[in-house]
């Protein structure tokens, strides 16, 4: 394998913290329980692993509030436990990527009550206050995420704050120096703790408009998506100043070697080439999700996956991401044959990976009853909450599935005695071995996790083909999005040989000419 930084070569899980394995039996996730599994993410092959928030919080947004920037809420433990998580990550090879959430921090926060406590408080502008507009009402016409008006009035001073999120989750005022300060020594104290990176949640909101301009109406609106669509976000988000901001926090990381800064950034896609930054000191990986919006189709994903690779600016590496806590499960997208298709796809790309847990199982989307909503968003606007993909993993055919002791927060999926880890790891065709496969190929074989990408064009609708090629060795990847079975040419005199199918089976065979492919069939290919 070429000498390459850890974070281009290996392959992020992100693990939900409060749904991954509670040891102390309160029906929630914990750090000691993630510990206890960093065997299965050895087993598994993948390289790093990122946690989301597991800081104090009063869990209004769980976790995405945070009341102490160096801390660990006692529902997930304490530093002890976290720097032993560390600690036996590291001695498994297993990177730690940390959650930070910069934007906005919880209306518990003692910055914050500081900040409301008065106009003249000394942290009265680490966050965002304006008078109400002339004639009363919100100072503009910006939205929150989760609907409604993202401003909220704090009637002792007179003022609004702004929060993109809930009113728990007010905005820090990133052009203030202070806060630049402070969050840079929140990083160190996770660096220096050994932390091997962030995954900072909504880079691009960090900055707004300084004018605080109305954002303009949003023609394509209609009443199916989230109230937050309908006015463009230009204003309220992705100001050329944040660029700056993130430089600075890439600074931070440079001094303490190979650490790595990913992005959180919802953005079309010329955007999002912005936040590699200028001279690449922006965002090692602006997160790429862009296969997540785009439809399941072989021409559409080739179209797609073309306009990144050419849209990246020299020396950006590129990423791709098929599901989060944010997203539907990508099984409840396409369906359970197409999911295993995009796994191929995902772990055979040019680019970092990043699995979402219990993708690996093919976890589908888990109905929440009414009475078992949690998502605060849910309660907001019902249709849009994100409970379904956040619920337990499932270890085994035990009670709660080997998650818990207690009822877990939230439900597990129907087929849990089937769909875990305990009844996949040692069949041939599940879901898991296909990943455990495509893991131990990447790392097998240094074109798939570093080498070059070319599309070979076959005039197949339905089938997305590509080779991945490094140091003389080509593989070519040929994957069938359709219902219908094809007999593919392979295009020159080589001979290939099978390393695996989707399906399971055939691997090791040879094949030249041409290679048929079942319906929903992925292959990968090793030329001769
Ligand atoms: C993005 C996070 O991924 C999401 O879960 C959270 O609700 C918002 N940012 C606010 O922090």
């Amino acid at each position: 394998m070429p000498e390459t930084v850890w974070w281009k070569r290996g392959t992020v899980y992100q693990v939900y913290p409060r749904s991954f394995q509670d040891t102390n039996g309160d029906g929630v996730g914990d750090l000691r329980g993630i510990t206890q599994r960093l065997d299965y993410l050895a087993w598994l092959g993948v390289d790093a692993v990122w946690i989301s928030p597991v800081y104090p919080s009063p869990m209004a947004d769980f976790g995405y509030d945070v009341a102490d920037y160096c801390g660990i809420d006692p529902l997930f433990g304490t530093l002890d436990d976290f720097d032993e998580l560390v600690a036996e990550a590291h001695r498994r090879r297993l990177k730690v990527i940390l959650d930070f959430v910069p934007n906005h921090s919880s209306i518990r926060h003692p910055w914050f009550t500081d900040s409301r406590a008065s106009r003249a408080s000394p942290r009265r502008d680490w966050y965002i206050w304006r008078d109400p507009a002339p004639g009363g009402g919100p100072p503009n016409n910006w939205l929150s995420n989760f609907g409604g008006p993202a401003w909220t009035l704090d009637p002792a001073t007179g003022q609004y704050y702004y929060h993109a999120f809930l009113a728990e989750q007010p905005d820090l005022n990133w052009r203030n120096p202070a806060v630049r300060a402070a969050m840079h020594d929140a990083l160190r104290f996770w660096l220096d703790r050994g932390v091997d990176g962030f995954r900072v949640d909504v880079i691009w909101h960090l900055m707004k408009d300084e004018g605080f301009r109305d954002n303009p109406e949003n023609p394509d609106f209609s009443a199916d998506l989230p109230e937050i669509n309908r006015f463009a976000q230009v204003y309220s988000a992705d100001r050329p100043e944040v660029l700056d901001v993130i430089a600075g926090m890439r600074a931070v990381l440079r001094d303490y070697g190979e650490r790595v800064l990913i992005g959180e950034i919802y953005l079309p896609m010329e955007r999002l080439m912005a936040y590699y930054g200028p001279d690449l000191t922006g965002a090692d990986m602006p997160f790429n999700f862009q296969l997540i919006q785009t439809p399941w189709r072989a021409d559409a994903v080739c179209e797609l996956v073309e306009n990144y690779e050419a849209g990246l600016p020299e020396g950006g590496w590129p990423n791709w991401v098929l599901g989060n806590h944010d997203q539907p499960r990508i099984a409840a997208r396409v369906g359970e044959l197409q999911a295993r298709i995009a796994a191929m796809l995902l772990l055979t790309l040019r680019g970092t990976p990043t699995l979402y847990y219990g993708d690996e199982l093919g976890l589908g989307h888990v109905p929440i009853p009414p009475e078992r909503v949690r998502d605060p968003w849910e309660r907001n606007e019902p249709g849009h909450g994100r409970d379904p993909e956040r619920t337990p993993m499932q270890w085994d055919a035990g009670p709660q599935a080997g998650f818990s002791t207690a009822e877990p927060w939230l439900p597990l999926s129907e087929d849990a005695t089937t769909r875990n880890v305990d009844a996949m790891r040692d069949t041939a065709t599940s879901m898991l071995t296909l990943h455990r496969r495509l893991l131990g190929l990447r790392r097998e074989h240094a074109a798939l996790a570093v080498g070059g990408y070319r599309t070979v064009p076959l005039g197949l609708p339905e089938i997305f083909a590509y080779e991945r090629f490094e140091d003389g060795t080509v593989l070519r990847i040929v994957l069938n999005f359709g219902d219908a079975g094809h007999t593919i040419p392979l295009t020159d005199a080589s001979a290939w040989t099978i390393l695996m199918s989707s399906h399971a089976g055939r691997s090791g065979a040879r094949v030249s000419g041409a290679v048929d492919l079942a319906p929903a069939e992925g292959l990968i290919l090793l030329r001769a």
